[in-house]
């Protein structure tokens, strides 16, 4: 039997105690103020425990505080998918046998589903294997705008709209941070491209700055609430943007009051004093010394370790700025690794391969489909030939800092076998690639004709070919550290489509990429989809569209032009792109993408917006509430629309906004609202969005301003940037 404690006892015990529960460090009681535990820690850390906070111990990590047991900070790229570890101190894979991840498709697909609603479900998910692999911080998503067809890194990032991707990048943040792991949007900013990435100075308008390359991120900030920022490896005014006062101290931290960690890309700090002055949290490496390339020396010799000590204690440079930047990084912490209250997180889930097949599935553009030569449902023919390397190709490795040890990655050519049966494929390579490897191709050791050759034989013997081509992950294709060299298919694919044409008229075209390509085959193949870096349920998404299980929804993120000149950057020539070396200047201006084609009129290959479907859809009547706004009012706009054709699907109904008489010129429209709603066959229904007036502002670089004047605008109701259904005008009232 147990004794009972008697209750003096007790009560001496709990006397005795009692103090000691009160003497919890306010750092460490989690009812107190968060500001209030941040200034507790830092009044307690010594001036090497602060610096030994802001530089990296290892690739992927910095140290906490020890003494204190304030945990280290993880971190782990990103952006789609949970990255495979490291080796502490270098850029081998540590070949851990349980860091495989789910791989989500691409952000260029994320952002061609046009759904806000799966880009939170992506997020969630990817915060919830980030937070079960011990990551504190997810290195995306990039939201650089896609300038030019040829950069290497636009698969990564989401198109060239800033409103499409202001749109999409704010509920993946929110889906991550909900796990208590910091997303951290980067390349902040002006990193379009690749090609002189770690150099080139950037000459662009307070007007484009502002219109186009800011919006994704200020969205990322003032409306997600990013824990963290990336800072990019080029310069913008001279200086670097990881160390830049206009971008950090003045428009970052100043205009848009952002509280999280500026860290820099890996290798892109330059200066201790630029770094502690300008606003840099945390700076992270390359090589141990923190420059791209470098000796072994120790994580000490980086800009924020040593040196900013030093300069420190001979009183030339102020503690103030280092304990700001502690205070940023405890701030990060306590919402993540000392936040008691964060789920653990979980990987590999069902659920984690439902989404990723969801955003494959609603991101596949239908970009041509003539005699409705899509969808080709299983016993429509009894032999399919599947060529090309793509069909096969593991698409998740590669292309640099986002590659991804996937733990399943469906192949389209799997896909296709369990969908049509093993009887009714047969495959050729046609092509071949060599095996990616940083900053060069691997030779491939096929024999180029002999595949042709076999191809063509298959293709001449088959009921309907299948085309998988495109780019892959290697460099200079889509992949970091350089650009593609030009807009051509590589690997001979435009001539083995040649030829794969004079033997078989009936022939599709599933292009898989991050970027437009020329496609001077076009008017030859009946049906053409644009895919892209699908992920683990790359082959069950391609044979669920391709097979009419489900009816395609993408719309394209990007325009795609007829010839890369047609491309504003590429229309003013080197200097606008890529530049001389030292500087580029970006005549185009806030004329990017559609802007461009549409105000100039240039007209593109495939519109911005564009994708079609299996079904067809009607656009009714349109309605607003009323036609005179203030301008602190909202639009709503109704439009009617009917699924007329024969299948239930998807439709993302746009619209874009032109202002009359504008006191600067403007572009003809600019996308300001979208909704993707799903409509079974013969349903009708009316669809709202909502259009804030705020949203009619161009930024007015006479006053350094966002401005909407009174005025007449006109909304048009749109399936693409080139296909209006309706418009209606309304008036902003002065
Ligand atoms: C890339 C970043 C990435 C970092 C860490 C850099 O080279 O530009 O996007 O997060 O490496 O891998």
């Amino acid at each position: 039997m147990k004794k009972k404690i008697p209750s003096l006892l007790f009560a001496l015990i709990w006397g005795v105690s009692l103090p000691v529960f009160s003497q919890l460090p306010v750092y460490l009681d989690d009812t107190k103020p968060v500001e209030e535990r941040i200034d507790d820690a830092l009044s307690q850390m010594t001036l090497e425990e602060k610096i030994a906070m802001c530089h990296a111990q290892s690739k992927f990590s910095t140290p906490g505080c020890p003494r204190l047991g304030i945990p280290e900070i993880w971190m782990s790229d990103g952006p789609h998918g949970v990255r495979m570890e490291f080796v502490w101190d270098d850029w081998r894979h540590a070949h851990w046998t349980n860091d495989s991840c789910t791989a989500y498709p691409a952000l260029t697909c994320l952002a061609a589903t046009f759904n806000p609603e799966l880009a939170y479900r992506y997020g969630k998910a990817l915060g919830e294997e980030a937070r079960y692999r011990g990551k504190d911080i997810i290195l995306g998503p990039g939201v650089n705008i896609y300038r030019t067809p040829l950069s290497g890194r636009n698969f990564e990032y989401m198109g060239e709209d800033p409103y499409l991707s202001s749109i999409m990048v704010v509920p993946y943040i929110q889906g991550v941070q909900e796990n208590g792991v910091a997303a951290c949007v980067k390349h902040f900013v002006l990193n379009n491209q690749e090609k002189y990435r770690n150099a080139i100075n950037v000459e662009v308008s307070d007007r484009a700055l502002n219109e186009i390359y800011l919006p994704a991120f200020r969205a990322a900030v003032e409306r997600a609430g990013v824990w963290a920022v990336m800072g990019s490896y080029n310069k913008y005014k001279g200086s670097y943007c990881s160390h830049n006062d206009t971008l950090i101290n003045k428009i970052l931290k100043g205009d848009w009051k952002f509280d999280g960690v500026m860290l820099t890309d890996w290798g892109s700090a330059h200066d201790t004093d630029e770094a502690a002055r300008n606003g840099l949290d945390l700076e992270m490496g390359t090589w141990t010394n923190g420059l791209t390339w470098g000796l072994s020396s120790t994580y000490d010799q980086y800009y924020l370790a040593r040196p900013f000590l030093e300069k420190i204690k001979r009183g030339e440079l102020s503690e103030t700025l280092l304990d700001e930047k502690i205070r940023r990084i405890l701030r990060l912490c306590f919402r993540t690794n000392m936040n008691r209250q964060r789920p653990y997180g979980r990987k590999l889930t069902e659920e984690h391969t439902a989404i990723a097949r969801k955003v494959a599935e609603e991101g596949i553009v239908l970009l041509k489909n003539e005699k409705e030569f899509f969808p080709i449902a299983p016993g429509r023919y009894k032999k399919i030939a599947v060529i090309g390397e793509n069909a096969v190709k593991k698409l998740t490795e590669g292309g640099g800092s986002s590659e991804l040890k996937a733990r399943r990655e469906i192949s389209p050519l799997q896909g296709l076998i369990e969908k049509y049966g093993e009887e009714n494929i047969v495959y050729s390579m046609g092509y071949a690639s060599g095996a990616p490897d940083y900053s060069r191709e691997l030779p491939s050791g096929f024999d180029a004709d002999s595949l042709v050759r076999c191809a063509v034989e298959v293709a001449k013997n088959a009921d309907v070919v299948l085309f998988f081509g495109g780019l892959n992950k290697n460099f200079r294709q889509d992949c970091e550290g350089d650009d593609r060299e030009s807009m051509d298919l590589p690997y001979g694919q435009n001539e083995l489509l040649d030829k794969i044409l004079q033997v078989n008229s009936n022939v599709g075209v599933v292009l898989i990429s991050g970027n437009a390509v020329s496609m001077p085959w076009l008017k030859a193949v009946k049906g053409l989809m644009q895919s892209w870096y699908l992920g683990s349920e790359a082959g069950v998404a391609t044979a669920r569209v391709i097979s009419g299980e489900v009816s395609p929804s993408g719309k394209l993120p990007f325009s795609i032009p007829c010839k890369l000149e047609d491309n504003s950057a590429h229309y003013f020539g080197l200097e606008s792109y890529p530049g001389d070396g030292e500087n580029v200047y970006y005549h185009d201006d806030i004329l990017v993408g559609y802007r461009w084609h549409d105000t100039r009129h240039i007209d593109p290959l495939f519109p911005f917006g564009y994708g079609l479907s299996y079904t067809r859809f009607e656009y009714g009547d349109t309605r607003t509430d009323k036609v005179a706004y203030d301008i602190c009012d909202t639009v709503r706009v109704e439009v009617e629309i009917a699924n007329v054709g024969r299948m239930d699907g998807a439709e993302t109904v746009q619209v874009y906004v032109s202002q009359k008489n504008p006191s600067l010129p403007r572009p003809v429209k600019e996308l300001k609202g979208f909704r993707k709603f799903f409509l079974r066959k013969g349903e009708k229904k009316w669809v709202t969005l909502e259009v804030p007036v705020q949203d009619f502002a161009f930024y007015d670089d006479r006053q350094s301003r966002w401005v909407v004047e009174p005025d007449s605008y006109q909304l048009q109701i749109a399936t693409s940037s080139r296909d209006i259904k309706q418009a209606v005008e309304v008036r902003v009232n002065p």
